[in-house]
C-alpha cells in the first residue's frame, strides 16, 4: 500500500487518483487543517496529524505501507517569512517525525513535494536541478532542509527518495471532480477565475516594471495531472531499487501574469477588472525549469503544455466549486 500524506489537499488528491488508476492500493493521511474530506475519492482516510508520533505509529501498524509519498506542507511564502515557525515546526519536525516512523518501519522509499523556490534567485534559465539552492524565504529553506536530511538520510539509513520540485502547479483533474481549492487562496490562476466568476472584485498585478517583455513575472505553469504522472513514475523507479534522485517538474514554457489573465479572459469569456500595483516581496522576475532529467531518467512526459488548456481545467473545476456565483 502506499501512503499518501497530504493526500487530502490539491496536489495530493490528484496522485491519490492517478496511483488507483494504475492498479495501486492507497491510504490517505490528513490532519484536515487544509485538506478536504470530499477530495479524498480514493482509498482510505486516517485523519491524523504528523506531530503526534504515536498515531502515526498505529498507521503504520495497522497497514501493510511500502512506500510513502509527502505533500502535506504550508505553501504560503509570505505567511513564512512573518511567522517561520509554523513552516520549519510543520514542513520541516513533521516531516521528520514522519521519517521517524518509517524507518522504525523499514519502510524505506519515499517521495518528497518541493520546489523550484529552493533555487532562490535564478542564476541561468532554464533552471536545472545542480543549479545552487540560495531559497530566498523561509517557506523555500524549509523544502531545502528536508532535501537534505534526504541525503543524510539515505548515507546513514539507506532511505531511498525521489525528490520532486515543482514549478507553479496548475489546473485540474480532466474529471472535474477534484481540482484546486486552497482557503485563503494565494496563487494567481484560481485568484484570475475568482475575479472572472465575480467571487473578487478585481485581480491585482504584483508589478509592471521586471526584466521581461510586458513587464509582469514569467512562470512556469505545471499541469497537476502531469504532476501526478510523475509521481507514479517515480515510485516505479524506487521500485526498480535505483539510487535516490531529484528531478525538477515544468512544462518548460514560461507565461507572464499578462498572458495568463489575457487566456483567463478568452476561455472563460468574461470581464473583470485588472489593477496593475507595486511589487510582492520576494519574487523572481522569470521561473522556468528544465525537464529534461526527468523525461531521460523517468520517461515522463507532461501532456498539458498549453497554458489556455491547463485554464480550461481550472474553470472546469472552479465553476463547480463556487456553483453560486454563476
Ligand atoms: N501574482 C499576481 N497577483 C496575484 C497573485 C500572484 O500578480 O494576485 C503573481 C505573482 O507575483 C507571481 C505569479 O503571479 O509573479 C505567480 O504567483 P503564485 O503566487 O501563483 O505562485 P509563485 O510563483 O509565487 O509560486 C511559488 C513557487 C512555488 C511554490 C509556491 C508556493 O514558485 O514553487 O510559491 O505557494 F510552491
Amino acid at each position: 500500500m502506499i501512503l499518501i500524506v497530504g493526500g487530502a489537499g490539491y496536489i495530493g488528491s490528484h496522485v491519490n487518483k492517478s496511483l488507483n488508476e494504475a492498479g495501486y492500493e492507497t491510504i490517505v493521511l490528513d490532519n484536515l487543517s487544509y485538506g478536504h474530506e470530499e477530495s479524498v475519492k480514493w482509498g482510505r482516510l486516517c485523519n491524523c496529524d504528523l506531530s503526534n508520533i504515536d498515531d502515526v505509529d498505529e498507521v503504520f501498524n495497522k497497514y501493510d505501507i511500502s512506500a510513502v509519498m509527502h505533500f502535506s506542507s504550508f505553501i504560503d511564502v509570505g505567511e513564512s517569512v512573518t511567522n517561520p515557525e509554523k513552516y520549519y515546526n510543520n514542513n520541516v519536525v513533521n516531516t521528520m517525525n514522519l521519517l521517524h516512523v518509517m524507518l522504525k518501519h523499514n519502510v524505506k522509499k519515499f517521495i518528497f513535494s518541493s520546489t523550484c523556490a529552493t533555487y532562490g534567485i535564478p542564476q541561468k534559465i532554464p533552471l536545472v536541478e545542480d543549479h545552487p539552492q540560495n531559497p530566498i524565504n523561509p517557506y523555500g529553506w524549509t523544502k531545502l532542509m528536508v532535501e537534505r536530511i534526504l541525503k543524510d538520510y539515505d548515507t546513514a539509513y539507506g532511505l531511498k527518495s525521489v525528490i520532486l520540485r515543482y514549478f507553479n502547479a496548475s489546473g485540474a483533474d480532466a474529471s472535474g471532480i477534484i481540482g484546486e481549492w486552497h482557503n485563503p487562496e494565494t496563487h494567481l490562476i484560481p485568484l484570475i477565475l475568482d475575479a472572472a466568476i465575480g467571487k473578487r472584485e478585481n485581480i491585482k498585478i504584483f508589478g509592471t516594471d521586471y526584466d521581461t517583455p510586458d513587464g509582469t513575472c514569467i512562470r512556469d505553469y505545471i499541469h497537476v495531472t502531469d504532476l501526478a504522472d510523475a509521481h507514479i513514475k517515480s515510485l516505479q523507479y524506487l521500485e526498480k531499487n535505483n539510487e535516490s534522485n531529484q528531478f525538477n517538474l515544468g512544462n518548460g514554457q514560461g507565461f507572464s501574469v499578462k498572458e495568463v489573465i489575457e487566456s483567463v479572459k478568452e476561455v472563460t469569456n468574461k470581464e473583470f477588472q485588472v489593477i496593475e500595483t507595486e511589487r510582492r516581496e520576494g519574487d523572481p522576475a522569470i521561473l522556468i525549469g528544465s525537464s529534461k532529467k526527468a523525461k531521460e531518467t523517468l520517461g515522463w512526459n507532461p501532456q498539458y503544455t498549453d497554458i489556455k488548456q491547463i485554464i480550461e481545467t481550472a474553470w472546469n473545476w472552479h465553476k463547480k466549486l463556487n456553483k453560486e456565483y454563476l
